[in-house]
């Protein structure tokens, strides 16, 4: 079995919900405590293994390079002051991993935004991150904890899943199955965004995603799902019906950071 060394970050979002800050700022940029949203993921992911790291990007979204690059202006500045470690952590981050870009052209959804990465990615599993997601979990962060699951079921897709309440079934892929061990799921079925009372279940998928290559073969011809958009829920159906997709019910905290009050309570959280 190949290392999983590549992490995909669909990044391409208007972030509409954070609107009037992301009409000029991506919302992979905002700031949670000391750093952007993006750098939280990307940090997860360094941690899990990988050190290819695949951005999904818009025009709009240049700034997410620039960040992940050498400045060589601001390095002279610091360089003398008290300030001068404070671009350390970030440093070690560009030198030691490669970050490469790709444009998705038309918004079409996080299925076609996950397409996009297939010259990328070729023939090997990987991970996708959505930053917006922001997971805490001491020691063993959820990306980690789906690749041990991985390591032991290999050619299978793995999602991460939480509880939810019910009511907000529709903001998430919700999806059943049966449990092959504590916290792990063998997932039979997957719905996009279901209304409360459509629900199989009140565990939600949370954006991180391991996924085999065979993923690109079915999201080439997939049809457009809920929201006119092509879902990457809707592929993994396709595996989870050979029985080739597993949930994790992963230990640690999850903040949605795409909403206002998601964003706020990370901050709390780490002042
Ligand atoms: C996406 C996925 C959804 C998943 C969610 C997790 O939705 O389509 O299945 O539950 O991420 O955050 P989005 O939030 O991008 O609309």
């Amino acid at each position: 079995m190949n290392k999983i060394t590549k992490c995909i970050f669909p990044s391409a979002g208007y972030g509409t919900r954070l609107l009037p800050i992301t009409k000029t700022i991506p919302k992979e940029m905002l700031l949670v405590h000391t750093k952007p949203l993006i750098q939280y993921g990307v940090e997860e992911a360094i941690e899990a293994g990988c050190d290819i790291m695949g951005i999904i990007t818009n025009k709009n979204k240049t700034v997410i390079e620039d960040y992940f690059d050498n400045n060589l202006d601001v390095e002279n500045v610091i360089q003398n002051s008290s300030n001068k470690n404070i671009l350390d952590d970030l440093n070690d981050i560009i030198n030691n991993n490669q970050f490469i870009y790709t444009r998705q052209l038309e918004i079409k959804g996080l299925g076609n935004a996950i397409y996009c990465a297939k010259p990328l990615v070729g023939n090997e599993a990987f991970a996708v991150i959505l930053s917006d997601d922001l997971c805490i979990n001491k020691n063993n962060g959820v990306l980690s904890q789906m690749m041990e699951v991985y390591e032991k079921y290999p050619n299978h897709c793995i999602v991460a899943v939480e509880k939810i309440a019910p009511e907000k079934s529709n903001q998430y892929g919700i999806i059943s199955g049966e449990n092959i061990q504590d916290n792990l799921i063998r997932v039979n079925d997957m719905v996009e965004k279901p209304e409360e009372k459509d629900a199989l279940s009140d565990l939600a998928i949370v954006g991180r995603y391991i996924l085999t290559p065979d993923i690109f073969d079915i999201l080439e011809n997939m049809k457009k799902g809920k929201g006119g958009e092509i879902q990457i829920t809707d592929a993994l159906l396709e595996l989870a019906k050979k029985g080739n997709v597993l949930a994790v019910n992963f230990d640690g905290k999850r903040f949605d950071c795409g909403k206002i009050d998601g964003l706020m309570e990370a901050n709390k959280y780490f002042m």
